[in-house]
């Protein structure tokens, strides 16, 4: 895939995982299989699907991602660690087009204060790991983590040391977002003309977004020879974030008279993959957020409404259509067929199997019968709350719950399913949710700590799905939950599960802190 044609920046999407290492994210792999399938029709020409080393749940999404997604090339991330590269090999090698991704930090205060390396140390380690992943695939990628902290004397050394020991992809990250544009481009330039660019070399930045500029760097990179941009979806990431790959897109596109190159995306399609992406992480889209955003192609003020009726050009720079963002949203009801359901479904950006479809439309026809119209918002929270969300090891399930509510408190009475049998338990609270909470705490014998909860209705209509978003944490494993109900409690409840669920897969899995 690094066919060295220099008109084309290619997009390494790694939503999967650094954007999948933000506080409170969680994915399982079907949820990750069902991002991985939409980066594909994207078009991204590389998914970074894990870090095939950091847990045993890391790496079976990575092997299934590898096993079924064609068209991309599928990455899996290593420290330079034999162990980690062979994992990432496991992972990847069953792909179309595997890489294995290698990466170490070159910063004076990462090596001495993380590493507790010398240079020659750090040299060594890129020279060994570079090899040994080039004995499983040809195509390797090395990234310089702190790169834009780092003596740009020793990164020009360390690089070409990748370079020679046979990576074809060189990366230079803004790992803690620290780069200001013009410094950053004249920073890239320096290095690019240090190590020269090896036939079939392409050069590539990862930047962070801790001061905003996360877009702006990566497209400054761009203009000083970087051909590979890696960010993520919504821009998802540690801390503040990577660069928003929607927007690196979109300003490559629609300025392309100033940067003069394309990408291989089918931009149609980001604004369902934003919105999916959004949807299984539970982390909303703001409305402002440019290109996906649902006011980016609003126009409220008398003055702009009237230009854009004149000509769209007035105030627009990109068009609704370009980046697939709706005009007017399709409604089903309970007349709709599977046909529909089915052909809505895939619009939004799901590809669910026969299986799935099945149970999914089951629950559609539950939720006409409570609900006049089943919007969009409603279909996702549907599909992703009871069939994605759903784990294997899905071992508490909500049965039954009721409330009584008074002035002075309220009493919750809750069955769960435990995997075996129905349990049951009653605990009182200051709210029907706290009640509940509280009773599902005695029945599990779990006490996590709340970190947040969220409600919020999913569509515009009265008779709206309520959808809860959980997040519990217990010593350093957090998971967040989801639940969807036309009954808020009912939603409240069953996110508290999910969310109770995946901690108990996560601490079945034992991670390894890995930075
Ligand atoms: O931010 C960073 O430096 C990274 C590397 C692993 C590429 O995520
Ligand atoms: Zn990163």
């Amino acid at each position: 895939m690094n066919d060295g044609i220099d008109g084309v920046v290619r997009i390494f999407d790694t939503t999967l995982r650094d954007g999948e290492q933000a506080p409170g994210i969680n994915l399982n792999t079907a949820e990750k299989l069902q991002i991985a399938r939409q980066l594909a029709q994207l078009k991204v020409d590389v998914i970074e699907a894990g870090f095939p080393a950091a847990s045993p749940g890391d790496l079976e999404a990575v092997k299934a991602i590898a096993s079924e997604v064609k068209g991309s090339v599928v990455a899996g991330l290593a420290r330079t660690r034999k162990g980690d590269i062979d994992a990432a090999w496991e992972a990847v090698r069953s792909a179309e087009h595997p890489r294995i991704h290698v990466f170490i930090a070159t910063s004076d205060i990462h090596m001495e204060h993380k590493l507790k390396m010398s240079r020659q140390q750090v040299l060594d380690e890129v020279r060994n790991a570079v090899a040994y992943a080039k004995g499983f695939t040809d195509d390797v990628e090395f990234s310089a983590e702190d790169a834009s902290r780092s003596d740009p004397a020793f990164l020009i050394q360390v690089f070409k040391v990748a370079a020679e020991c046979g990576a074809t992809t060189l990366n230079i990250p803004d790992t803690v977002g620290y780069a200001i544009p013009q410094e950053f481009a004249a920073f890239v330039k320096e290095i690019i003309d240090g190590v020269g660019t090896p036939p079939g070399v392409i050069w590539s930045v990862h930047c962070h977004n801790d001061l905003g500029l996360a877009v702006a760097n990566s497209l400054a990179a761009v203009q000083s020879g970087v051909r590979q941009v890696e960010g993520t979806i919504n821009g998802l990431g540690e801390r503040a974030g990577n660069a928003s790959l929607e927007e690196v897109i979109m300003a490559l596109k629609t300025r392309k008279d100033r940067f003069g190159l394309s990408t291989n995306i089918d931009t149609t399609k980001l604004y369902s993959v934003s919105r999916l992406v959004s949807r299984l992480t539970g982390v909303a889209v703001p409305p402002n957020k440019a290109v996906v955003g649902d006011n980016a192609f609003s126009h409220e003020a008398g003055i702009h409404q009237h230009g854009i009726l004149c000509n769209r050009a007035t105030y627009e720079i990109m068009k609704p259509e370009d980046v697939g963002a709706p005009g007017t949203r399709l409604v089903l009801g309970k007349h709709s067929g599977h046909h529909a359901f089915r052909q809505r479904l895939e619009e939004l950006g799901y590809s669910l199997s026969e299986e799935e479809l099945r149970k999914a439309f089951a629950v559609f026809k539950e939720l006409c019968d409570r609900k006049e119209v089943v919007t969009d918002g409603d279909l996702e929270a549907l599909v992703v709350d009871e069939i994605l969300g759903k784990t294997a090891n899905h071992d508490y399930e909500l049965r039954h719950f009721e409330v009584h509510v008074g002035s002075r408190g309220a009493t919750a009475t809750v069955t769960l399913w435990d995997g075996e049998q129905e349990r049951y338990d009653a605990a009182t609270g200051n709210g029907p949710i706290n009640a509940a909470y509280s009773a599902i705490r005695r029945i599990t014998g779990l006490s996590p700590e709340l970190v947040s909860f969220r409600l919020q209705a999913v569509s515009e209509h009265s008779d709206a799905l309520g959808e809860a978003v959980v997040v519990l944490k217990d010593g350093e494993s957090t998971a967040q939950g989801r639940g969807a109900s036309t009954d808020v409690i009912e939603a409240s409840i069953k996110a508290y599960v999910n969310a109770l669920n995946r901690l108990r897969h996560r601490a079945a899995q034992k991670e390894v802190v890995v930075r």
